[in-house]
């Protein structure tokens, strides 16, 4: 029998410190994260130089408990990977400078991994049958894409957004409501106050991009209708304009999913990234795929947020492939889905 397969992930992206160990890309043996959020709520958002300074914090820390919680020693481990990119570069530096210098030290294999590959991949820890090809949706603060997985590691995108992500709407209605930061979850909240059906937002149609999406105009709907309020001195409910904001991204979400798994004739889908932990994005797409008869995937709360499990799992395919990276491995902040640097 081949020998397993243990890969130290670290992920350091945004403003999560994370740390992971995986057996055999399915198998977490432990999934340490350190949250920033606390740091950078007084700001209203992720402030870039106060994440790479506690990254650097905290990484050693974060690395050496993932080690200790897995019960794996450095000599057990097969290889090393990291998040490469896209994120913020001084967050990501930190990540891959001990991601490299934990591989020169040990002489271990060095994979660089794409952050978004990251999040689709959450879904084979927490669904052990599922196997290319199938439709992810990645919706987080930084994308929002509807991805064709046609093998492990290949990938076609079938839509985007032309300009704000999910996640990014969130956080910026929820400032405007009063909400603050992060804007995801509270609102996720607050929503189950509300009517959904209160207040009737615009679900943008991007004219020539099929599965596109745009989330601006409707971030500038909700303001609009703020400043209305205050301007006929009328009483904002709060409940009801998340709700109602909220419903209108999940409305856009599933409707360009549900014709892409028809277009393309697909019988499995899954979701991914920091929105894809919205209670009632999860609510609304297991009643869609069930009416189609798609078999719905998705991860537990905890894999959708940024995490280093997530990277392992990724990076388990690419190691198998014989995928390695050189020391001269870099942060790539912009980096593409599908793209090898
Ligand atoms: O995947 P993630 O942790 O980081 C990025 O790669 O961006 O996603 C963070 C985003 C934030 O915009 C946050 O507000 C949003 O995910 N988010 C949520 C929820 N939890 C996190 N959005 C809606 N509902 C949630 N429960
Ligand atoms: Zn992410």
């Amino acid at each position: 029998m081949e020998k397993d397969v243990l890969i130290l992930a670290i992920e350091s992206s945004c403003d999560e410190t994370a740390a992971a160990v995986v057996k055999n890309g399915r198998e977490v043996l432990s999934n340490v994260i350190f949250s920033q959020i606390d740091l950078h709520t007084v700001y209203g958002g992720v402030v870039p130089e106060i994440a790479s300074r506690k990254h650097i914090d905290k990484i050693n820390q974060v690395i050496e408990e993932a080690l200790q919680k897995a019960e794996v020693t450095l000599e057990q481990l097969s290889a090393i990977a990291v998040t490469y990119g896209p994120g913020l570069v001084g967050a990501l530096l930190v990540g891959v400078s001990a991601a490299k210098a934990i591989a020169f030290a040990t002489g271990l294999p060095l994979i660089g991994v794409h952050h978004i590959e990251g999040h689709i991949s959450a879904n084979y820890i927490a669904n052990p049958t599922l196997k290319p090809p199938f439709v992810c949706l990645v919706v987080s603060g930084g994308h929002t894409h509807l991805v064709s997985v046609k093998d492990y590691g290949e990938y076609e995108i079938l839509g985007r957004t032309r300009d704000d992500a999910a996640g990014e709407a969130f956080d910026k209605v929820a400032r405007a409501i009063g909400l603050g930061y992060p804007g995801g979850p509270k609102i996720d909240k607050i929503s189950k106050e509300g009517n959904a059906q209160a207040i009737h937002f615009p679900r943008a149609k991007v004219g020539d991009g099929e599965y596109d999406f745009s989330f601006s105009g409707l971030k500038s709907a909700v303001l609009n209708y703020l400043n209305g309020c205050q301007m006929k001195g009328e009483e904002i409910n709060t409940a009801d304009v998340a709700a109602s904001f909220q419903q209108a991204v999940i409305d856009v979400l599933v409707g360009h999913s549900m014709d892409a798994i028809e277009k393309y004739n697909l019988d499995k889908f899954a979701i991914a990234g920091g929105v894809a932990s919205n209670v009632s994005l999860r609510n609304a797409f297991e009643e869609a795929c069930a009416k189609k008869g798609v078999e719905f995937f998705l991860p537990p709360p905890v894999l959708c947020t940024d995490n280093a499990a997530m990277i392992g799992a990724a990076a388990y395919y690419e190691y198998i492939k014989g995928v390695r990276h050189g020391y001269d491995l870099n942060a790539v902040p912009n980096l593409k889905l599908g793209e090898r640097l």
